[in-house]
């Protein structure tokens, strides 16, 4: 079973990205064929800095290094190190029908965001899927918020299985049923768009100040407060286990409980559940020779198997004209 993801370096990694991908990923490198990889040509439908994205980039990786993503027993890249799978792309565009595309919510959410309509942003779910099907994944672990992609990347599949020769896999997306979208500080969705993220590799200070800033509502203390869409209670929640769970649950049908209070709980919480990987995030960050090496032999691991797809591409629709 070869299972595939990837994350865009668009900005700091936060616990929504943690919790819906990174972490699940990170787990089934155990049994599991991993192909992991840092999506910096998506990044750049909203990103028009070189150095930050430069700067982002290198981040992202080391944050998958940091919190145990282990390139001895992944397929570990940057998707621009192949870049064969932009030649996959064009031939996927041939066969991808406009009303696809336009039926993507993330498209329209992101045009609502503020990020510039282009050729790009439109087509992205098509590179999506190249990347998806040039590595023959399986079984792909997103968030809720690509379960659309992932279904594009399956009909992009048949149709280019049915009108040129069965050569892709048809994925299929991972979703944890359990995890709703994470939300972030003031309720929404957490996205490194919206700025209401809390980042995985963040300093003491920042941390506490944004724990403090999650949005509660008004319910006195003497009374019981409300569960359902509580961002405080879902933040919680997702550094417990079920019994966890069904503890806090109790504190906040009791009445008396502080706000406040639970926040400063909270910030404990977070703060040392990461507290191991911040010490090895710190020495890895500081060895870009490592970084280079680990990287270009990701690279190549990858290629290796792009390539095979890409031939057969090639072949299927023609451009490899001096084949005989
Ligand atoms: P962002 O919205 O911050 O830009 P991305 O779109 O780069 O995040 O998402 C990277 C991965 O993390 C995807 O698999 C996505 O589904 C997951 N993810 C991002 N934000 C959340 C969230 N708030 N809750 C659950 N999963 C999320
Ligand atoms: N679109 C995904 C996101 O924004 C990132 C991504 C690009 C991806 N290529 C992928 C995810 C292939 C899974 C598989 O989160």
């Amino acid at each position: 079973m070869r299972v595939l993801s990837g994350i865009q370096p668009s900005g700091n990694l936060h616990i929504g990205n943690y919790f819906g991908m990174m972490k699940r990923m990170i787990e089934y490198q155990a049994d599991h064929e991993l192909f992991c990889f840092i999506v910096n040509f998506h990044a750049l439908t909203s990103t028009f800095d070189a150095e930050r994205l430069r700067r982002q980039t290198y981040d992202a990786i080391c944050d998958f290094l940091a919190l145990g993503l282990d390139p001895e027993k992944s397929v570990f890249w940057v998707q621009s190190d192949v870049p064969e799978v932009t030649e996959a792309t064009w031939y996927l565009s041939n066969i991808t029908g406009m009303g696809l595309l336009e039926r993507c919510h993330s498209y329209k959410d992101k045009l609502a965001k503020g990020i510039p309509a282009s050729h790009g942003l439109f087509s992205y779910p098509v590179l999506m899927a190249a990347d998806i099907l040039l590595y023959g994944a399986d079984r792909v672990p997103v968030g809720k918020d690509q379960k659309q992609h992932v279904e594009v990347a399956r009909d992009i599949a048949i149709r280019f299985n049915n009108t040129y020769g069965q050569i892709f896999t048809i994925p299929e997306a991972d979703i944890d049923t359990n995890l709703a979208t994470i939300p972030g500080l003031d309720g929404q969705k957490m996205s490194k768009s919206y700025g209401n993220t809390i980042e995985i590799f963040i300093d003491e200070a920042s941390l506490k100040q944004k724990i403090m800033s999650i949005k509660t509502d008004s319910t006195p203390v003497n009374e019981p407060k409300p569960i359902e869409g509580n961002v405080l209670f879902d933040l919680y929640s997702l550094f417990l286990d079920e019994a966890g769970r069904e503890a806090l649950k109790d504190r906040f049908l009791t009445p008396g409980l502080k706000y406040g209070e639970l926040k400063k709980e909270l910030f404990g919480v977070i703060w040392e559940y990461f507290e191991p990987y911040r010490a090895k995030r710190q020495q890895i960050a500081s060895q870009p020779d490592y970084i280079r090496q680990v990287m270009q032999a990701g690279a190549e691991k990858a290629r290796a198997v792009a390539t095979q797809y890409l031939e057969k591409m090639r072949h299927l629709v023609g451009t490899d004209y001096l084949r005989k």
